[in-house]
Parts: structure tokens; C-alpha cells; sequence
């Protein structure tokens, strides 16, 4: 595994990891799913943190067995319906949205002069990191629409790596979802998971929350 010293950057996810928006997703697509007739569980929900728009739209419409009960027209139409629910959703949300600890772990990051960007699948996010105040600190991030596969692909936190000019092997990527932890190790960064260790099993390191995230401990685990 990687040594705490060649650690250079910070490639993060923001949904479920700088901000509680995870659940305003869910609720947004849990609406969505009820709508069309198909049944909400836990592990729906869970396999769809990190995953895009549309594929999201998808794995719904495959849980419910309608895969091919819509024309692309009437798919664009839900996805929008769905995110414009989000949005309603977040319209009030500001800084107190920001998870617990999360605050304190960026500022420490910035006086250690590591580099910070941010790999997060959704459309939204500079709105959301204007809203939370955060902008400032994400200058660097991967458009999500420019790449070709999203998350499970490495392809996103590869991106992530290379806008900051660093080499996969000097960066962490932290992320709240199965699909992003793929990712990240895919693309050969340091994986750290925030959440169910049971359910990230394949991160490197695992905190169960954001509180749990600083220097500190991730030094201690790479012990
Ligand atoms: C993030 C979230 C997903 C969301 C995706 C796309 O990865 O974890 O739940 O579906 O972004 O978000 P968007 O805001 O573009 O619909
Ligand atoms: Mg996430």
C-alpha cells in the first residue's frame, strides 16, 4: 500500500462525502420510482449513490423490470422531472449541510499544501459547492460531462489525478459509494470509503463517518 509521505493530493467525492445531498437524491428518486410503479428498497438506493443521472434512471427502471418500457424521450423526460425535484430539495440547503468534520479536514489539507479536486458524477455540483460555500476550495474538478464512462470506470478519478498534475500513486480518492470505490482503485489512488465498512468492502481504508476523517488517522492507518 501506499506510504503516507507520497501522498500529495485529495480527489473527493460530494455526495455523501462534503455534504449530506445523498439523501436528497434518494428522496428525489424514490418519488421518481414510486411514480412509475417500481418498488424502493435499500439496496437500490445504495447502488445508485455515485451513479449518473441517466444510469440511475436505468437501474430503476431494470429493478422494476421496464428496462424497455420507456422511448429515450420519455426517459429524458423523467430524469429531468427528477432533478428538478432535487433541486427543489436543496433550495434551502447551505453550509449546515456540510458533513461533520469535513470543514476542519479541508482547511487542515490546504495547510499542508496538499491539492484538493473534486471527481463527483452529478451536473449540479458547482451549485451545490457554491451553496455550501466550499467553491473556493474545488477550483479543480472533472466535468462530468466530458467523460465517457462514468462510475464504476476509473476514468473519473484517473481525471481527478490529472487536473492536479499528480500521478495516481499520489493521490486519495474518498468516496461514500460502492460504484466510486471501483473507481478509485481502478485508477490506482489510495481508496478511502465513509460508511458501512460491510458494504465498502473494497476500500482501502474505511471510516464510518466523516468525523472520523483527518491526517491523523489516515496516517495511523497506513501504519
Ligand atoms: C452523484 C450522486 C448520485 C447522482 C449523480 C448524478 O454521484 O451520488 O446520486 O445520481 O451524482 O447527479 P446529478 O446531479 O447530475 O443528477
Ligand atoms: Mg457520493
Amino acid at each position: 500500500m501506499v506510504n503516507f509521505e507520497q501522498i500529495k493530493g485529495f480527489v473527493f467525492d460530494l455526495d455523501g462525502v462534503i455534504a449530506d445531498t445523498s439523501i436528497y437524491h434518494s428522496k428525489a428518486w424514490r418519488q421518481l420510482a414510486e411514480e412509475l410503479g417500481v418498488t424502493w428498497t435499500t439496496e437500490l438506493s445504495n447502488n445508485l449513490k455515485g451513479v449518473s443521472r441517466m444510469d440511475s434512471l436505468n437501474l430503476i427502471l431494470k429493478a422494476g423490470g421496464k428496462e424497455s418500457a420507456y422511448t429515450e424521450e420519455e426517459k429524458e423526460h423523467y430524469a429531468t422531472e427528477k432533478n428538478t425535484n432535487y433541486l427543489n430539495l436543496l433550495k434551502d440547503m447551505d453550509a449546515s449541510a456540510i458533513l461533520p468534520g469535513i470543514n476542519d479536514f479541508i482547511e487542515d489539507l490546504k495547510r499542508h499544501d496538499y491539492k484538493l479536486s473534486l471527481a463527483s458524477a452529478s451536473k449540479n455540483s458547482p451549485l451545490v459547492l457554491e451553496q455550501l460555500g466550499l467553491a473556493k476550495y474545488f477550483e479543480k474538478r472533472v466535468d462530468p460531462a466530458t467523460l465517457k464512462h462514468g462510475k464504476p470506470d476509473p476514468e473519473i478519478f484517473a481525471r481527478g489525478a490529472e487536473i492536479l498534475g499528480l500521478k495516481p500513486e499520489e493521490c486519495v480518492g474518498i468516496e461514500d459509494a460502492t460504484a466510486g470505490i471501483k473507481s478509485i482503485n481502478g485508477a490506482s489512488e489510495l481508496s478511502i470509503g465513509i460508511g458501512d465498512p460491510k458494504i465498502l468492502n473494497e476500500a482501502d481504508i474505511n471510516f464510518t463517518d466523516t468525523s472520523k476523517l483527518t491526517l491523523e488517522n489516515i496516517k495511523q492507518a497506513l501504519k
